[in-house]
């Protein structure tokens, strides 16, 4: 069986990247605090690449490819982001479009996955959401491509196994581009209770990123998604995820039952 090392397997696409293979290959976990990296490359043929976001990123991640370049990994699928560039002015899409380069040049054949916008970030605003009954986001009205992060380690798993994709750069979106109206309307459905959204203005936005407690670099992060959603960066969808897994994409509406919990307001005592 093919041996495939998952790095940031303790993470939100890991965890479901090692659930995938675990039955077809022989899956090896690496995690950030694990000890030596040359150690855990022994052996392998394949890599899953993925390491937290933030400052230590490239250096993470660009050890990884070291690593398995020296070893002589027969290929690296790389989880970086739609629009990942490293002129970008957004952190994480910088480092993505460096780690890409950096892979380029390592000569080890790859596969690179740029999802757009995780379902999984409306669970940074469920408790609002549950406790407010209003979805706020500065969106200008447009759609968002949104993915199921199930969706992007299933096709990581067939992206790891399976022949004929080594070069290949696959943009990766859910089935539809919807308005946060739509995700609202999904959350009302799902949960039974009315939610509504609120659509920002810039303005209005800019101080709930600035003071919510968050790393510098992760509010310009998620300030700068929102500018690309509101010029129509995430309008787009593609097909490539029922093309390489043989299913349809996870849908908002089905996130949202699956999720319910997390959006539904707690049921006050009696
Ligand atoms: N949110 C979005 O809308 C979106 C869209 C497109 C792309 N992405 C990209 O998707 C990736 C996030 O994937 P994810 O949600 O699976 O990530 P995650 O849950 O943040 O997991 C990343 C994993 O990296 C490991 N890690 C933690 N600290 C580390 C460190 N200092 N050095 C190296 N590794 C460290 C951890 O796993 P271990 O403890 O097991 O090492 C962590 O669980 C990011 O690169 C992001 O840019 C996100």
């Amino acid at each position: 069986m093919t041996r495939i090392l998952v790095t940031g397997a303790r993470g939100a696409v890991g965890t479901h990247v090692v659930r995938e293979l675990t039955h077809a290959a022989t899956v090896r976990t690496w995690s950030h605090d694990a000890g030596p990296l040359r150690q855990a490359m022994d052996g392998i043929d394949r890599v899953y690449l993925c390491a937290a976001d933030g400052p230590g990123k490239v250096h993470a991640e660009t050890a990884i490819i070291d690593a398995a370049a020296e070893q002589g990994v027969e290929r690296i699928v790389k989880l970086s982001a739609l629009h990942a560039d490293p002129a970008s002015p957004l952190p994480a899409h910088r480092w993505h479009g460096e780690i890409e380069a950096h892979l380029r040049r390592s000569g080890v054949p790859a596969v690179i996955l740029r999802p757009a916008f995780f379902m999984t970030n409306l669970l940074m605003v469920a408790e609002s959401v549950a406790r407010t009954g209003t979805l706020h986001a500065p969106t200008d009205g447009r759609r968002t491509a949104m993915i199921d992060i199930r969706d992007v380690a299933a096709v990581a798993a067939v992206t790891l196994l399976d022949e004929g994709h080594a070069g290949r750069s696959y943009d990766l979106t859910g089935p539809a581009a919807v308005t946060f109206t739509e995700v609202a309307a999904a959350l009302t459905e799902a949960t039974g209770f009315p939610v509504r959204f609120a659509d920002l203005t810039e303005e209005q936005a800019r101080p709930r990123f600035e003071n919510a407690g968050l790393p510098d670099w992760l509010a310009t992060q998620l300030s700068g998604v929102f500018a690309l959603i509101r010029a129509g960066g995430f309008e787009h969808t593609t097909g490539h995820v029922e093309a390489l897994t043989g299913r349809p994409a996870r849908d908002i509406t089905g996130f949202a039952q699956d999720f319910v919990s997390a959006f539904t307001p707690a049921r006050v005592a009696l």
